[in-house]
């Protein structure tokens, strides 16, 4: 069953097709990897299918629902939930209260948001950390924080903007659990994500971006031959 299906997404910033005629689909309960060199329009697909920017034509259908031009929180409260490369928490607040400010959107009840809070910062496995503030987070432990915040809306899909990056190399395999562990509790992914190796390990399908458009789209096996993706992409890169 097809939760998310995209078809001709475009996006221009003056002369730049940031996004050129994207189509794609998401299953129920995969994750869909997107690749793609620096500048190839990944994050801008994100912001147009959480509703941050508008696209300028296309269709994207979530379970059914047109959600082209819908607000921000209308899609949220849909159940897209997303995480930000550049990551954004409240620096002075506690992890607490930064994944109670998610929670809230689902949740009017302040017991309840907590509880329900504290149920995803152990599933995320911060619980210790609960009443430290933002600030004092590791990298790593901000980037849990983030699918934390996330997961407070409850997605159904969840768009995630390079998780592994900017960590260093022996966080990378907790994060790659966790993302493994949102999908066994039936979250639907899509992840950005630069390291190779790690898209190929997690990946149902994927979907290969180069100066806006798709130049590749498939199951990993098939991407990892594919003479477009090594070209603009792969060339560069150990995929051994
Ligand atoms: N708000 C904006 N205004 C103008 N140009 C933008 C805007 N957002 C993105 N762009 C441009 O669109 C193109 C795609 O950017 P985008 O951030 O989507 O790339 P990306 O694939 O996420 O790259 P990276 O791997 O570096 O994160 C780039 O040329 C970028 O400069
Ligand atoms: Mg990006």
């Amino acid at each position: 069953m097809k939760i998310l299906s995209v078809e001709n997404l475009s996006k221009s910033f003056g002369g730049i097709h940031a996004n050129r005629d994207i189509s794609f689909d998401i299953s129920a309960g995969e994750i869909l990897g997107i690749i793609g060199p620096n500048g190839a329009g990944k994050s801008t697909l994100f912001d147009l299918i959480t509703g941050y920017t508008k696209a300028d034509s296309g269709k994207i259908l979530f379970n059914d629902n047109n959600i082209f031009g819908m607000r921000p929180d209308k899609i949220s409260n849909l159940g897209i939930g997303r995480t930000f490369q550049k990551l954004k928490p409240f620096a002075d607040l506690t992890l607490l209260e930064n994944v109670m400010i998610g929670s809230f959107a689902k949740e009017s009840n302040i017991k309840n948001a907590r509880d329900k809070a504290l149920e995803i910062i152990d599933f995320v496995d911060l619980i210790e950390k609960r009443h430290h503030f933002a600030r004092e987070l590791s990298t790593g432990q901000r980037k849990r924080l983030e699918l934390a915040r996330a997961m407070a809306i409850e997605p159904k899909l969840l768009l995630m903007d390079e998780v592994t990056g900017g960590v260093d190399q022996k966080t990378i395999p907790g994060l790659v659990d966790l993302i493994l562990k949102m999908k066994a509790a039936g979250v639907t992914i899509a992840t950005i994500e630069h390291n190779i190796n790690i898209i190929m390990e997690i990946s149902d399908d994927i979907l290969a971006l180069d100066q806006g458009q798709r130049i590749a789209y498939g199951k990993p096996e098939e991407i990892q031959k594919n003479d477009r993706v090594i070209d603009a992409y792969l060339g560069t890169v150990d995929v051994a």
